[in-house]
């Protein structure tokens, strides 16, 4: 019973988290004034726009090494020998990209914060790195605070990024979403040549 409950206030940050990122997404679609958008506080682009840009869409990219391994952790016992090296690396790799991401995206948020125009991206940037974080969070706590559903949330978090990450980012996301999943054929291919047919 404790522990069911335990399980229940686990949720309620990832919740929380979700509720105000939506919030920020739909005041940015429909919210957004020319006042709100800079007139109250007129800023001057500093010149650095396309170098932290930049490193938003590199983020991007990182973020989704991280997520591939989503699907490849069920490669673990897998026939082919490539693709059981493949998923040891990922296993490696998906947790100092996502820390990578998180830093590198805490730097580009940072420059459109304090040296941009505020404009519709800055609130849909903030939720998805509200997402992105918790998500880190969570992916954190899993070894340290086992408890049932840590795993489920940090794979909803770092799915609802994602999907922020499509308006948010647009062209970049949708094309590292699709990287990725070209990856997961990939990979589903050579596992298949590596299976003997039956028939
Ligand atoms: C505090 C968080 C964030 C803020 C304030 C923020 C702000 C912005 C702004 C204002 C732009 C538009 C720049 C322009 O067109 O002039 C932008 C672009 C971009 N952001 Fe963010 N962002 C944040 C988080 C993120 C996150 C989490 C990602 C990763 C998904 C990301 C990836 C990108 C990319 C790839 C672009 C470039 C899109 C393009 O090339 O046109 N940002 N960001």
């Amino acid at each position: 019973m404790r522990s069911n409950r335990g399980n229940r206030a686990l949720m309620i940050p990832a919740q929380l988290v979700a509720i105000v990122s939506l919030f920020l997404i739909l005041y940015s679609i429909f919210g957004l004034t020319q006042e709100n958008l800079g007139g109250a506080r007129p800023r001057v682009e500093q010149g650095g726009e396309e170098l932290f840009k930049t490193l938003g869409t590199l983020s991007v990219f990182i973020t989704a090494v991280s997520y591939a391994w989503y699907h490849l952790k069920k490669k673990r016992k897998s026939p082919s020998p490539l693709v059981r090296l493949i998923v040891k690396w990922f296993d490696k790799l998906h947790k100092y990209t996502g820390y990578s991401a998180i830093l590198l995206i805490a730097t580009h948020g940072i420059y459109f914060l304090t040296q941009a125009v505020v404009k519709k991206e800055t609130y849909t940037g903030i939720a998805a790195f509200s997402l992105l974080l918790s998500a880190g969070i969570y992916g954190f706590l899993i070894k340290r605070l086992p408890k049932k559903n840590m795993r489920k949330v940090h794979f909803m978090l770092a799915t609802a990024f994602a999907l922020v990450a499509i308006i948010h980012a647009g062209g970049s996301a949708i094309m590292a979403i699709l990287c990725t999943i070209v990856f997961w054929g990939i990979t589903e291919l050579i596992e298949r040549s590596a299976t003997p047919a039956q028939d």
